[in-house]
């Protein structure tokens, strides 16, 4: 066969970028994988919705099962995002023996082990980078680049939104409200803003990166969080006169057996490199015992950044299928989970 076959869940800003990726990188695509990529099938909530990208409408559907009943579609992105009906889909989808690329934390965060669990039984591939930092490829080092090194804190800016908001209250003197609407109209906010501005998004990814990165589980009520809700104009003012930016911060640190996470408004110094991460951007600082300190940084969210990380999980469901290796990655630390529970 020459092509694989992807069903996409959501023709939305993400959704959108993985169409113009895909069309764009097609050449690229068949040099590393062999095989070309067909969109077969776009599932949307309002086939009447005009889109960005021309000569689609033929592959726009509002049934799910033409997609997840679908034999001849091989993979299954899901970019519609929530937990419902997001979950019941990719677990359909798993069923029916496809693999599924996703870039939803809020359901990988909640619903992680049972979704690989479910994968690894099935012999198919999960792959979810683009839910944690958008275009900044921190899952796959999380689980491979650091696999010889023993992880002891993972720090960072996880969520665009509420960055984006802070550097231009910090840099313009904008109002909030302002700026949370151009956020908003950019992309970068989830469909209901409160996940990202009471730090709830960043709790979910931060769940994902320390599950990843400590290889335990670590769940979403572990983590104590505060949002930037009761960020003023005047706690900026005050903060840069000392040298300091605020930052929604995401920390996780363990030490022996305890590990303490959380996401809060913090004072960084001008001094320290996250000060100067503004805007959408993100940055993750891990710490190895060995490595020591390392920073990923990147775009944090948007359409093509987010896509990019989509696509790139893609091509690794393909080379999979060629090499017949499907189900084997990122399943370790959520079985774990699911193995001492199943002890209780
Ligand atoms: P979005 O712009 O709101 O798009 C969602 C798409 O899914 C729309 O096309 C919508 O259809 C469709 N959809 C939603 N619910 C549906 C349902 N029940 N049935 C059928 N179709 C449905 O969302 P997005 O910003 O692309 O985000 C998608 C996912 O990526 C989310 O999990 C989000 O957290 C994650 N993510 C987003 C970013 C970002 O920068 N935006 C970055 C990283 C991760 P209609 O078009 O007909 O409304
Ligand atoms: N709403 C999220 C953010 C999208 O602003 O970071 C990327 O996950």
């Amino acid at each position: 066969r020459t092509s694989v076959n992807v069903g996409l869940l959501g023709f939305g800003t993400v959704g959108t970028g993985v169409v113009r990726i895909i069309s764009a990188h097609q050449e690229d695509l068949v040099k590393q994988t062999g095989m070309g990529v067909n969109i077969h099938k776009i599932l949307v909530r309002d086939r009447d919705k005009p889109r960005s990208v021309p000569g689609m409408e033929h592959l726009v559907t509002d049934r799910a099962e033409e997609i997840l009943q679908d034999p001849a579609i091989d993979v299954v992105i899901e970019v519609m995002g929530g937990i419902h009906p997001a979950k019941e889909y990719i677990c359909a989808a798993l069923e029916q023996g496809k693999h599924v690329v996703t870039a939803n934390k809020d359901l990988m965060a909640l619903y992680g082990a049972e979704i690989l669990t479910l994968a690894k039984e099935r012999g198919s591939d999960v792959f979810y980078e683009a839910s944690v930092a958008g275009g900044v490829p921190i899952l796959r080092a999380l689980e491979e680049s650091f696999s010889s090194d023993r992880i002891t804190k993972i720090m960072g800016i996880v969520n665009g939104t509420t960055n984006y908001i802070l550097s231009k209250m910090s840099q313009d003197g904008a109002s909030y409200e302002t700026v949370l609407k151009e956020a908003q109209a950019l992309g970068f906010a989830e469909a209901d803003p409160s996940s990202d501005v009471d730090g709830i998004d960043a709790a979910r990814k931060m769940t994902i990166l320390s599950t990843l990165g400590f290889r335990v589980p670590v769940t979403l009520e572990e983590v104590d969080v505060k949002g930037i809700r009761g960020v003023t104009q005047d706690d900026i003012a005050f903060g840069k006169k000392l040298g300091y930016e605020i930052k929604l911060m995401g920390l996780a640190q363990r030490d022996d057996d305890k590990i303490e996470v959380s996401v809060e408004p913090t004072m960084v110094h001008h001094s320290h490199p996250l000060a100067s991460v503004n805007g959408v951007f993100n940055a993750v600082y891990v710490y190895g015992e060995a490595v020591g300190e390392t920073m990923f940084y990147g775009p944090g969210a948007g359409e093509l950044p987010t896509a990019t990380s989509v696509v790139s999980d893609l091509v690794m469901v393909v080379k999979n299928m060629k090499l017949h290796v499907n189900g084997q990655g990122m399943v370790a630390p959520y079985k774990e989970k699911r193995m001492k529970e199943e002890t209780e």
